[in-house]
C-alpha cells in the first residue's frame, strides 16, 4: 500500500451538490477502473448517504431511479462493466448474515460496492478505497472524503479535479 492521501472537506449546500459530488467521485471510478473498488458512506440517520450514492450511480452511468436498499440490504447494478452494489447495512441484525449478502465474493470477483452503515458490519467488511462522512451543518451538509488506499487517492484526486 502507498500513501492513501489526506482527508478533505467540502461543504454540500443542497441535495443537488451531495448528488452532484457523488457524480464526480463516480465517474472518476469509471474513469480509473479499478478492479474492485470499496466506497464506504457514513453518517448519521439523514446525513444523505442514498443521495450521494444516486450521484456516486448516475457518475457510474445510471439512468433511472435508484432505490434505497434500506430493507433489501444490497441493490445490484451492472454499471461500466462492472457489478455495482448499493448496500445499506443499517437493519443488518447479525454480522454474520454479511456472508450471506456475498459481498466478500462479489469483490474477490471484482465489483464496486458502496457501503451505507459499514460500521454495522463489525469489521467484517473488505477495506475501505474510499471513505465518506456526512454530517449536518446548517440546512446542508459537510462532506469529509479520506482515502484509504492508493485507488481511493487516485479517485478522489480525479473527482476533485472534475468537480
Ligand atoms: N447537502 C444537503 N443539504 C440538505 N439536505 C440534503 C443534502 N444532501 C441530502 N439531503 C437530504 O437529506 C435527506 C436524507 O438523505 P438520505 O436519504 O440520502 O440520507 P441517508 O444518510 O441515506 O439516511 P439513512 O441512514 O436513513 O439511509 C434527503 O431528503 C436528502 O435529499
Ligand atoms: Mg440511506
Amino acid at each position: 500500500m502507498g500513501q492513501p492521501g489526506t482527508a478533505v472537506t467540502r461543504p454540500l449546500p443542497d441535495p443537488d451538490a451531495t448528488r452532484a459530488l457523488g457524480q464526480v467521485l463516480g465517474a472518476a471510478v469509471a474513469s480509473q477502473a479499478p478492479r474492485s473498488f470499496m466506497l464506504w458512506l457514513r453518517g448519521d440517520l439523514g446525513a444523505g448517504k442514498t443521495e450521494l450514492a444516486r450521484g456516486v450511480l448516475a457518475g457510474l452511468g445510471h439512468r433511472g431511479r435508484v432505490p434505497s436498499p434500506t430493507y433489501t440490504l444490497v441493490e445490484p447494478y451492472g454499471l461500466a462493466g462492472a457489478t455495482v452494489l448499493h448496500v445499506d447495512l443499517y437493519r443488518l441484525r447479525d454480522p454474520a448474515e454479511l456472508d450471506d449478502l456475498g459481498l466478500a465474493d462479489a469483490l474477490a470477483a471484482g465489483a464496486i460496492a458502496l457501503v451505507e452503515w459499514p460500521e454495522q458490519a463489525a469489521g467484517r467488511l473488505p477495506a475501505a478505497d474510499l471513505e465518506v462522512r456526512l454530517e449536518v451543518s446548517g440546512a446542508g451538509r459537510l462532506a469529509r472524503l479520506e482515502p484509504a488506499s492508493p485507488v481511493g487517492a487516485a479517485v478522489l484526486a480525479e473527482a476533485l479535479a472534475r468537480a
